[in-house]
């Protein structure tokens, strides 16, 4: 059989450790691999589909990114796209796919198997909210980055008592914000799932300094809703293929920096941590767990099925309906988000 792999979306360290493992147990049940370019662009477009060999996995292990490369593409936005996608991979010879990727990518997965072509998806995302699943790969290492990005933050907040507002990814869904405020000590920790008001910013602010704390960690996810703050932010309205608006552009952290220090005269910095959350070497926990996804993945392919993803739960590996990771975004619960009010 050949066994086709895509990495789509967004990308995040540990996808080279995945690529490596789902190849690696291929070989070695006797498959072949070929490697899709560029996500579904590479379905798309001609000539994008390359045998991969022992050799053109060896050593990828660390290395951020993708050796696929990957891109935004949405075939289910265009015309006869899933037919397409079809035609490309048998055209490449290809049997069955491993696509790798979050909601977007895992969705048209989800339609490539309802069309009747063998596929089984792993999970990745370092915005962590997929259902189901407890482990999305690139979560991990993103975490570190924003983690260490805090630690560094505070020795030259305390320096110059300042507040400081650190921008870090998540659209929906907080989960980034929140870990790696817990991990790296923030004080007030921003995210869509809790709307947060900038009186009560203020406020919080101010109760600080009441207390004799000098100085602040804000950290606030990219898609967190500030009432006031909403009007400034709502004119950024570019977006992908998936209809997702690039809040890189809507620039929540600036916004609540300047309104903070106009506020409350507290001198204030904005940090955007932006791609270096999604760049560099991946954490040991995202190249254990990818390479443990990638190698139930090709098993699975290899048995039969279709349409099923390999997820963590329960601290082991488990395997559900790809439909089922895709229903709907895994939110951070009101549990975690009253822990963090603990150290406001
Ligand atoms: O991978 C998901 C994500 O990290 C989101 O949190 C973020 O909004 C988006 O990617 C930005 O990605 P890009 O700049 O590649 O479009």
């Amino acid at each position: 059989m050949r066994i086709g792999i895509l990495t789509g979306g967004g990308d995040a360290p540990g996808l080279n450790a995945a690529i490596r493992a789902v190849a690696r147990r291929a070989f070695q049940l006797g498959h072949r691999v070929s490697g899709v370019q560029n996500g579904w662009a590479g379905c798309i477009e001609e000539g994008l589909i390359d045998e991969l060999t022992p050799a053109s996995v060896r050593g990828i292990l660390p290395l951020g990114g993708t050796i696929l490369g990957t891109s935004r593409t949405n075939p289910l936005k265009e015309k006869d796209g899933i037919t397409r996608v079809i035609q490309a991979l048998k055209h490449g010879g290809i049997d069955a796919l491993v696509p790798i990727g979050g909601d977007d990518t895992l969705s048209v997965a989800a339609a490539l198997h309802e069309a009747g072509f063998p596929t089984v998806g792993v999970p990745k995302t370092i915005d962590n909210d997929l259902s189901v699943t407890e482990f999305c790969i690139g979560f991990d290492t993103a975490v570190g980055v924003v983690t260490e990005a805090l630690d560094r933050l505070h020795t030259t907040a305390s320096a110059h008592h300042r507040v400081m507002v650190v921008e870090v990814m998540g659209r929906d869904a907080g989960w980034v914000a929140m870990m790696g405020g817990l991990a790296g000590g923030a004080d007030l920790i921003l995210i869509p799932e809790f709307e947060v008001t900038l009186r009560e910013v203020v406020a919080h602010l101010y109760r600080r300094r009441g207390e004799g704390k000098l100085f602040s960690i804000i950290v606030v996810a990219e898609g967190a809703k500030v009432p006031e703050l909403e009007a400034d932010g709502g004119g950024q309205a570019e977006k992908d293929a998936f209809g997702h608006v690039r809040l890189s552009k809507r620039g929540i952290g600036d916004l609540l920096s300047g309104n903070v220090e106009r506020e409350t005269g507290f001198e204030t910095r904005v940090t955007v941590l932006g791609h270096l959350q999604r760049g560099g070497s991946p954490s040991p926990t995202d190249r254990i767990w990818a390479t443990r996804l990638g190698v139930a993945a090709v098993e699975l392919i290899v048995a039969g099925k279709s349409g099923v993803i390999p997820i963590r739960r329960n601290g082991g590996v488990e395997v559900v309906p790809l439909a089922d990771v895709v229903k709907e975004t895994r939110r951070v619960p009101k549990e975690l988000y009253e822990l963090s009010r603990v150290f406001e």
